[in-house]
């Protein structure tokens, strides 16, 4: 297949003719002209990130900023960043991949692991990243439907792997569904399957469920986190991965030398050596999530599910769900739709926000609701 370019023509690889993507919503500037907003009245809850921007971090950076020798490269081994993920975690600095977001850890992955003729298998729905890091290696993804409640099925994952599955995509609290996943889950594809099981970990935070006290007795295990949601730090792109001395060491090969850049990296350690700030922040959202889960639950023809993480998942029984983000998305607030997911065709996910966000969410959809009756 020939692309133009401009004055070139360019060969592209042909698996990625068809390829789906990764979907995005348009930027608040955007969205905010499309509906002749301000965009300061435009709510994002789209993205599941903090609404809360960690200001004594922040302060602490621009102290710093004029000194930093932005004309050097970063430490390739980010040492000190390791140390204070390490600290934080409680595990080996040695066995531990800094990374440009969690996203670059799951290529990281996908790049070391998969490659055409081999396949990774992964409970569905779920992080739709999997499927596109791992298809663009060329290599099969492998949805299997999650059960009653979203459960992962492990009998159904195990039927589904091969003596050419290499990785086993897992998510706790699982986005977008909401729900946690049970360490007796991720204990038997561990023993039952020689892949690397990859925990995903980005809502750690939120839930206080972990795998990483599963890493010294399974070496087929490896966990990634991020500091975009809790932390408050998605515009810094700060994530990490791990597992084993060995493990670390091939994934290390196929990493970046400097996907992080100076400052992201000592924000990320300010971040880390500082997280108290994150508790009070996770405190206060749950109570949230909570107060919007009970508030929503009053209304009949919507059904919420129980939710781990910062975002709660709901299906629209008697109401339009396309239409429901429609007409909230008219009055600036942006909510996550599923076209073409057949599991989740009638649900939006809503990312908590802060307070006053919130009750201006809680108020507006009344009116969407009525705009989106199904008839
Ligand atoms: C499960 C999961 N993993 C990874 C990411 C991406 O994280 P990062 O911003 O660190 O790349 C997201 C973002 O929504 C997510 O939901």
């Amino acid at each position: 297949m020939t692309v133009k370019l401009g004055l070139w023509d360019v060969r592209i690889r042909e698996d990625l003719v068809a390829f789906e993507p990764y979907a995005w919503e348009p930027s608040t500037e955007e969205i905010a002209k499309e509906h002749g907003l301000r965009p300061e009245k435009v709510i994002r809850m789209d993205t599941n990130v903090s609404p809360y921007r960690p200001a004594a971090v922040m302060g602490r950076i621009a102290q710093e900023l004029g000194k930093m020798k932005v004309n050097q490269y970063p430490d390739t081994s980010y040492r000190e960043l390791r140390e204070a993920m390490a600290d934080y975690v409680k595990w080996d600095a040695n066995c531990i991949v800094p990374t440009n977001g969690a996203d670059e850890a799951i290529d990281i992955v996908s790049r070391t692991y998969l490659t055409r003729n081999r396949n990774a298998v992964s409970p569905v729905p779920t992080y739709s990243y999997f499927r596109v890091s791992t298809e663009l290696q060329g290599a099969q993804f492998r949805g299997v439907v999650r059960g009653h409640g979203f459960y992962e099925d492990v009998d159904a994952i195990l039927a589904a792997c091969d003596e050419n599955t290499s990785v086993i995509w897992l998510c706790d609290p699982n986005n977008p569904t909401g729900n946690g996943l049970k360490l007796g889950t991720i204990e038997r594809l561990c023993e039952e399957t020689d892949a690397l099981i990859v925990v995903d970990e980005a809502y750690h935070e939120f839930s206080g469920t972990t795998a990483v006290n599963l890493l010294s007795d399974h070496e087929n295990l490896c966990v990634i986190r991020t500091l975009s949601k809790a932390f408050g730090l998605a515009g810094m792109r700060i994530g990490y991965l791990v597992s084993n001395e060995e493990v670390v060491a091939e994934l290390n090969k196929a990493r970046p030398p400097n996907s992080i850049g100076t400052v992201n990296a000592r924000c990320g350690e300010i971040a880390l050596r500082s997280h108290n700030y994150v508790r009070r922040d996770v405190e206060r959202l749950v109570r949230e999530r909570e107060r919007i889960r009970s508030e929503l639950s009053k209304v009949e023809g919507l059904r919420v599910y129980p939710s781990s993480a910062n975002f709660l998942l709901i299906r629209f029984l008697s109401y339009d769900a396309r239409q429901v983000k429609r007409s909230l998305l008219r009055r600036g607030i942006v909510v996550r739709s599923f076209d073409g997911n057949p599991y989740l065709n009638d649900c939006l996910r809503v990312t908590v926000c802060s307070k006053p966000e919130n009750d201006r969410f809680l108020k507006t959809i009344g009116t969407a609701l009525t705009e989106s009756i199904r008839t």
